[in-house]
């Protein structure tokens, strides 16, 4: 008997489309699969105004196979200079979605962000008050502050003080990476979700440092111990709404990542459905995996799920590329290091 998976079509609520030639290689990757994505607007420059906005908006939809019916669901880059009203009124034209919260140097492209946390109040304000929410890449940037410490201490210095000095602020935790980061998510109430990676329910730190460095396992946050990814397992299979799927896609060059310096980014655009129907088999909770795929995330930001369904289908090992070929090089398709065997139908 063939066993299959059928679910409401899936969103991916935190993805890196890029731009030019590199967005239009990898849109049809998450196209294929997925209704909806949050779009980064860590472009360089940064997505900043609502006009931006709306013209990347555009850029992506033409870059979208012919029949495609993906919505972007569009960002803005939180800067020191945000206009609060141009913001709202993005808001109120259904152009954004959502505000992006980089700490200034954190990642990719955010150099733009955040330094002085008192200088956006009154745009968090703003926000909390027309129920804009705030996805925040939670890592603080100190030089003194260990890599692996950089979530658990954001939560603590940055983002407690931050929710706690805006009532009614709507914020998503993103790609959270720790123990620390479920706690803290699932103990936050309906005004608080959490993104995690399907990468991030995979790979520990040992996969990028043990035996070898792994560039192409490298992102940021960067991958924390085994007990930490476990926590992630839990908190993604639980069923819990508090956590939904933002895969963080993000591409790079080949040659961008094999370098002295090299990128911080998976790509899982290609793989990432088989990837988390394996993860969430392994965890005997196939029946959760809409939950966190399709359901939860709709349900935080206050969107109805998807109409259309995706099926799944056991069998032998899904065969996928080990690459894609862009306009600017290629990109490297992140391995699992297991055998697949969810193929998504078309
Ligand atoms: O690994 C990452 N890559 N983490 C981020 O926060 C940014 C992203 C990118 O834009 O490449
Ligand atoms: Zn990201």
């Amino acid at each position: 008997m063939t066993e299959t998976l059928t679910i409401k079509t899936p969103d991916d609520w935190h993805l890196h489309l890029r731009d030019g030639a590199m967005l239009r290689a990898v849109a049809p990757e998450t196209a294929r699969h997925f209704g909806r994505a949050i779009i980064m607007p860590n472009l360089v420059p940064p997505v900043v105004t609502g006009q931006e906005a709306a013209a990347y908006r555009d850029r992506i939809l033409a870059a979208l196979p012919e029949g495609s019916r993906f919505t972007p669901l569009m960002t803005l880059y939180l800067t020191e200079d945000t206009d609060p009203e141009d913001l709202a009124q993005a808001h109120d034209e259904g152009l954004i979605t959502a505000v992006k919260l980089y700490p200034a140097g954190a990642t990719t492209n955010s150099a733009s962000g955040v330094t002085n946390f008192d200088k956006v109040r009154p745009v968090l304000e703003k926000m909390a008050e027309i129920g804009c929410p705030l996805c925040v890449h939670g890592e603080v940037v100190d030089s003194d502050i260990d890599i692996f410490d950089r979530e658990a201490v954001f939560i603590e210095r940055v983002l407690d003080p931050i929710r706690r000095a805006t009532p009614g602020l709507r914020v998503v935790m993103e790609h959270i990476t720790t123990m620390q980061g479920v706690e803290y998510a699932s103990e936050g109430g309906p005004e608080l979700g959490a993104t995690i990676t399907t990468h991030h329910l995979v790979i520990n730190r040992n996969h990028i440092l043990a035996g070898g460095i792994k560039p192409h396992y490298y992102c940021l946050p960067v991958a924390k111990r085994e007990e930490h990814r476990l926590a992630l397992r839990r908190a993604a299979t639980s069923g819990d709404p508090t956590f939904f799927l933002g895969t963080d896609s993000a591409p790079h060059t080949d040659a961008n990542k094999l370098l002295p310096c090299g990128c911080a980014g998976c790509f899982t655009a290609t793989n990432t459905l088989s990837i988390l129907a394996e993860v969430f088999e392994q965890e005997d909770a196939l029946d959760r995996l809409e939950s966190f795929a399709s359901l939860n995330g709709p349900k935080f930001y206050r969107l109805p799920a998807n109409e259309g369904t995706l099926t799944l289908t056991k069998g032998a090992p899904v065969e996928y590329p080990t690459q894609i070929e862009t306009g600017d090089g290629p990109v490297t398709v992140f391995d699992p290091m297991m055998p697949l065997h969810w193929r998504v139908e078309s």
